[in-house]
């Protein structure tokens, strides 16, 4: 915007009172500005603007722009993905990846604001725009079938999700590794779907992606200083921060002496507002053949 505005001094900067007080903290620019609401047009000439504030979604000054003339409705950050491509539609891009993508960015962005996320669909809903692109501000534009990531959002935010579990560990000396281990098998033995992540070398981001649509979480870790390891720490902090829905946990992790990890495990997940199913599932240094069982 600077740069533009740069090349364009004239020009106004259009957006809602939040966006103002946004761009004057980061800019410092005395820019000509209009501020606009829910309800408000501008008409561009041959085309129309009409604007419907979604504060949080996922920042305070956010806003959905609607384009009449073209069906087309530019939401901001709802329904992006950060997916740099050089095609610009959904048509010209593996649907897997994009589906993947979009779940990501819904998982790592969007999550804690998924009652905002439902009333906001609702609202755009009852208005009966009709739709048939969706641009968001990151990545790639919907336009083959936009009601398909309306309805995947709508999914996300209810917190659907399907019968599975993500095993998420980290160990010293492979004790716990082994309990993760012994977990996956159990689960897997009854056809449930069960994934390992080990921290830190998986991404929480992709982690935290996989826990979109999966019930079950398990997290483990050994004890260091009475408490979790610090490659697990993050990880917990991103669930008490983004406290997915409707999820079913549980804590495991080996230790020497007094222990600690789960209780800081269960404490965060207890946090994070997910049910702890089972109690902590704890083993003395290393798990033996009847413990694994
Ligand atoms: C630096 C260090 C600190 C530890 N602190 C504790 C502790 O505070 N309480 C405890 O019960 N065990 C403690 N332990 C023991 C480990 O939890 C134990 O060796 C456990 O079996 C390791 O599990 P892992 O094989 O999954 O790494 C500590 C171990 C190390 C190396």
């Amino acid at each position: 915007i600077k740069e533009i505005l740069k090349l364009a001094p004239n020009a106004t900067v259009v957006g809602t009172a939040n966006c103002k007080a946004g761009l004057e903290k980061h800019y410092f620019g005395n820019w000509k500005f209009q501020t606009v609401k829910t309800g408000d047009t501008l008409n561009l000439g041959e085309r129309t603007l009409s604007f419907l504030e979604a504060p949080m979604l996922h920042w305070p000054d956010s806003m959905f722009t609607y384009i009449e003339k073209d069906a087309l409705l530019l939401p901001n950050d709802g329904f992006g993905q950060h997916l740099a491509s050089s095609k610009r539609f959904d048509d010209e891009v593996d649907q897997n990846i994009l589906i993947e993508e979009a779940a990501k960015y819904y998982a790592n962005i969007l999550w804690p604001f998924s009652m905002l996320v439902t009333r906001k669909i609702e609202e755009v809903q009852k208005l009966g725009l009709k739709i048939d692109m969706i641009a968001p501000s990151h990545g790639i534009i919907w336009r083959k079938d936009p009601m398909k990531i309306v309805t995947a959002y709508l999914r996300w935010a209810k917190g659907e999700a399907e019968k599975k579990a993500l095993i998420v560990y980290d160990t010293m000396w492979e004790s716990t590794e082994k309990m993760a281990k012994a977990m996956l098998e159990g689960i897997s033995s009854e056809g449930v779907e069960a994934t390992l992540f080990r921290l830190p070398v998986s991404d929480n981001g992709d982690i935290i992606a996989a826990l979109l649509e999966t019930k079950g979480l398990l997290v483990g870790s050994a004890t260091i200083n009475n408490g979790v390891l610090p490659t697990v720490a993050p990880f917990l902090r991103e669930m008490e921060g983004l406290r997915p829905r409707n999820k079913l946990a549980a804590a495991f992790g080996s230790y020497g002496w007094g222990g600690g990890a789960v209780a800081t495990i269960e404490k965060a997940l207890k946090s994070a507002g997910m049910d702890l199913v089972v109690p902590a599932m704890t083993v003395k240094w290393v798990p033996d053949s009847n413990e694994l069982q």
